[in-house]
């Protein structure tokens, strides 16, 4: 809802307190913010709303490096930042530094076993990750409004390939075998793109666009850290169970724990993690499944998306196949919001075949009742696990300086 006061001190200027200003004059919002903090990692909470509450530790620092005109030097000296054991760079402002050293660090509640054991999960499931997070993910942001638009107007929005090397970077970082060891990324990963969300939260207010359409003034919300999260983890659990993919307890409970300390580096507050999967299907159900819709920005970035396989040489991830998955695996509903016209040929094809081979694959049908399209479908897979290697892999996460110029 429009807030003519907060716009005003937009527009005066003057980022840092502008920011400080925001968290004081919260929105009243029609819809309460149900969820208990009983059912977060830390089992407790203040149960403030989500939508109330930004970063108030990153946000500052980065309107206090914009004003600075701080922002090209810090990124030209993080890009050599890449582990997560790697000392910082020389030359960091202060400020940065300790904001760094501190942000850095795990949570307590990290725990060491569970994370190795999501290793062995993303190990045995890389061939479909490669698939929900290289796309059925990156598919579903474009039907949550606040992202879309968010996404569609500040820097890199023009470029959905891009934002989807952004997705694809988190989920190859946070699947690689030493995600959070010190000669992993993720850590360095997280802790870059809570400054770069820094970045958006300052410099989208400015954007005309954003101004005139947004539901909120500041974005990128806990709440919307949430609902994103639940674009991942969540949506790729219930996917996978869709699927009728057999996980093991143990898995299924490790694969959840490396996402909790993916949000946790992120910027969320633990009162806002959901502790476990049931915790996080009744969150999900609140805050992702009700909100999501068409907009014309996220309709555009949607169309980019089906582009995806342009100009590459990977036959089978074509616009009209691309197309078919999104209907496939979000349904009828999603397709039809984001103009995705049916594919008798591959729509007929995922129907009738995906689960048989989904099960000769698991080792749960001994055959395959129909190997042709076992074998196309193997070769999808593997096309969408190489596209994400290649294609989508070497990104430089950095603080934006503006919008989307366009
Ligand atoms: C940037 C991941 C939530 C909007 C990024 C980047 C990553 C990322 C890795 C850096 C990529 C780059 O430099 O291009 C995530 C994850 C999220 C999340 C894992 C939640 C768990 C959100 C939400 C919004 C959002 C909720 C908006 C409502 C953006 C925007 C950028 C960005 C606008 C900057 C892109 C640009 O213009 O360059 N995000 N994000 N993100 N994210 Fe997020």
């Amino acid at each position: 809802m429009e807030n003519p006061a907060r716009r005003d001190i937009l527009k005066a200027g003057g980022l840092l307190g502008a920011l400080g200003a925001f968290a004081a004059a919260a929105p009243a919002r029609a819809r309460p913010w149900r969820w208990s903090p009983s059912g977060s990692v830390p089992g407790t909470g203040s149960g403030a709303d989500p939508r109330t509450v930004w970063d108030d530790e990153a946000d500052p620092l980065v309107a206090s490096l914009l004003d600075r005109g701080d922002v090209p030097r810090v990124n030209e000296l993080l890009r050599s930042w890449t582990k997560n054991g790697q000392p910082l760079p020389d030359g960091l402002p202060d400020d940065l530094r300790d904001f760094l050293e501190h942000a850095r660090r795990l949570p307590p509640w990290a725990d060491p076993g569970l994370l190795e054991t999501a290793v062995r999960f993303n190990e045995k499931r890389g061939l479909y990750l490669g698939v929900l997070y290289g796309f059925v993910s990156g598919m579903m942001s474009t039907v949550i409004p606040e992202e879309a638009l968010a996404v569609y107007y500040s820097k890199g929005g023009a470029n959905m390939k891009r934002r989807i090397s952004r997705t694809a970077k988190l989920g190859y970082d946070i699947g690689s075998r030493n995600a959070y060891r010190p000669d992993g990324e993720m850590i360095v990963t997280s802790v870059k793109t809570r400054l770069a969300h820094a970045g958006v939260r300052n410099l989208l207010p400015r954007s005309s666009h954003w101004a005139n359409l947004a539901p909120e003034d500041v974005p990128i919300s806990q709440h919307d850290m949430m609902v994103t999260w639940h674009s991942l983890p969540t949506s790729v659990m219930r996917t996978l169970r869709q699927w009728q993919v057999p996980i093991p307890e143990d898995e299924s409970r490790a694969f959840l724990h490396s996402w909790q300390v993916s949000a946790h580096m992120l910027g969320i507050r633990d009162e806002y993690i959901p502790a476990t999967w049931d915790d996080a299907e009744s969150q999900a159900r609140e805050v992702l499944d009700p909100i999501l819709a068409p907009t014309p920005e996220g309709q555009k970035l949607a169309d980019m998306l089906l582009d995806l396989g342009r100009g590459l040489d990977f036959t089978l991830l074509t616009r009209p196949i691309l197309g078919a998955l999104t209907r496939f695996a979000l349904g009828d509903e999603i397709a039809d919001w984001l103009h995705i016209p049916r594919e008798p040929v591959w729509g007929t094809l995922l129907d009738v075949a995906w689960g048989p081979f989904i099960a000769v694959r698991e080792g749960l049908l001994p055959l395959p009742p129909a190997p042709e399209a076992y074998w196309t479908f193997d070769e999808f897979l593997r096309q969408f696990v190489l596209l994400y290697m290649s294609e989508l892999r070497p990104i430089s996460i950095e603080i934006p300086e503006h919008n989307n110029p366009n």
